[in-house]
């Protein structure tokens, strides 16, 4: 049985999975079957009813997701979690249970481009609608929330800029506010920060980046923290009250602090379907074992990397939260003491023609929409993820079109150099 006060790299191997009891499988198997055998008819009427904790049809449970969210539950201090189909799902699921028409979410400037894309557009067609801010204003994110507001929304290490979010201030906001705080810990991963720690109620993941590491899995992950009280208000109906989608189940009542998780695998995952697949589950598995040894390596690479680029005269800014020249340095030892992740920006003179000549001369680093791979990843935002977004949006999310982002894998630090050298020599010729 994994104990909870056991190490972070003990856990990244143990938690949530035991050897197979069918056929003692010491690597957690991947289950893939749709459905499972109900004992009888009484234990399958126990198992619909929420009375027994157990397996159905794995839209909604399936052994090798159940034990990933587990894993990443214990290592982010939840109580339980749901895995999703991508991290986009995910960030819909955080939110479904707490939203309903005429609802909104206050959200960060600073976010994934393709969650400014969904929380500004796409979400609205369900009758929900999201305020940005610049959390760096508390008074703007106070002043932005209202009676229909139904949670707080940030990311730990803002993509792209490698911008740190100041967790604890958000949480007490969300606090005095009486709504939950939902954190997007991605780019640091529990390695680097436990959102909950510092307040946080929910915490959702794209799995498809460094849980996973290697650009394999499409999956996302949403944990809580079990300690939100749905019930302190009539805000949360779907949690606090009897659930018409669940024949009248009172989800708090009756799950206390797995109120939340139990919603959104019986209500949620029924009825969305967002759900996670097993060989997903299992490579993402994987990729949690070594998750610690790998972040060690990416944030002393990011470290190197950004501390060389700042110097070249090159280069005009880059946005590294790890380096002292930061407007953040401060908070980033507050907030992600390990390190500062291993996404950041780098504005290049030149502009914007020097940014596409980098992008295109590089050798080791790889062209691509993806961050957290075991390979250094390098794109140009504002033509790309950032696409969607209006100019001004571009800017205030760190996207402006001068700025290339980069991801900084566990290669040889001097070989990830040495190709940025020779690119940039290319770019601003
Ligand atoms: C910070 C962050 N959150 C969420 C997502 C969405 O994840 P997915 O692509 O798995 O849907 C991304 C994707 O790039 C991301 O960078």
């Amino acid at each position: 049985m994994t104990q909870t006060n056991q190490g972070f790299d003990t856990l990244a191997v143990h938690a949530g999975t035991e050897p197979d009891p069918a056929t003692g499988a010491r690597q957690v198997p991947i289950y893939q079957s749709t459905s499972y055998v109900f004992r009888d008819a009484d234990h399958a009427a126990r198992l619909f009813n929420l009375e027994e904790v157990g397996y159905i049809y794995s839209r909604l449970t399936n052994p090798t997701v159940g034990a990933l969210a587990a894993r990443v539950a214990a290592l982010e201090g939840a109580v339980g979690g749901i895995g999703c189909s991508s991290g986009h799902a995910a960030q819909i699921m955080a939110l479904f249970p707490l939203m309903g028409p005429g609802c909104n979410v206050v959200a960060s400037s600073r976010l994934y481009g393709g969650t400014i894309t969904q929380f500004s557009q796409t979400i609205r067609r369900f009758g929900w609608s999201a305020k940005f801010v610049d959390t760096d204003d508390l008074d703007a994110v106070r002043a932005a929330i209202d009676d229909d507001t139904r949670a707080l929304f940030c990311e730990t290490i803002a993509n792209p800029g490698g911008y740190v979010t100041d967790l604890d201030a958000m949480a007490r906001i969300a606090e005095d506010a009486g709504i939950p705080l939902i954190v997007d810990n991605t780019t640091a991963t529990p390695y680097l920060c436990r959102p909950i720690d510092h307040g946080a109620t929910l915490v959702v993941h794209s799995a498809t980046k460094y849980l996973t590491g290697n650009g394999t899995v499409t999956g996302g992950i949403v944990v809580d923290s079990g300690k939100f009280d749905w019930s302190a208000s009539d805000r949360f109906p779907s949690l606090s009250q009897p659930e018409p989608a669940y024949h009248g189940l009172n989800f708090h009542g009756a799950l206390g602090p797995m109120a939340f998780t139990f919603h959104s695998i019986a209500v949620g995952l029924r009825d969305l379907g967002m759900t996670m697949n097993p060989q997903g589950a299992h490579y993402t598995l994987m990729g949690i074992e070594t998750l610690g040894l790998r972040m060690e390596r990416h944030v002393a690479n990011a470290k190197a990397v950004a501390e060389w680029l700042e110097k070249d005269p090159r280069v005009e800014a880059v946005t590294f939260a790890g380096l002292p020249s930061s407007p953040w340095a401060e908070r980033a030892q507050r907030i992600v003491p390990k390190g500062a992740g291993a996404l950041f920006t780098v504005a290049v003179k030149g502009g914007y023609d020097a940014c596409v000549k980098l992008v295109d001369s590089l050798e080791l680093l790889s062209h691509v929409a993806n961050l957290g791979d075991t390979r250094s990843l390098i794109i140009h935002p504002a033509s790309t993820t950032h696409r969607q977004l209006d100019e001004a949006q571009q800017i205030a999310a760190g996207a402006a079109p001068n700025v290339v982002r980069i991801s900084i894998g566990i290669e040889n630090v001097e070989d990830i150099i040495a190709d940025l050298d020779q690119a940039l020599t290319k770019a601003t010729a």
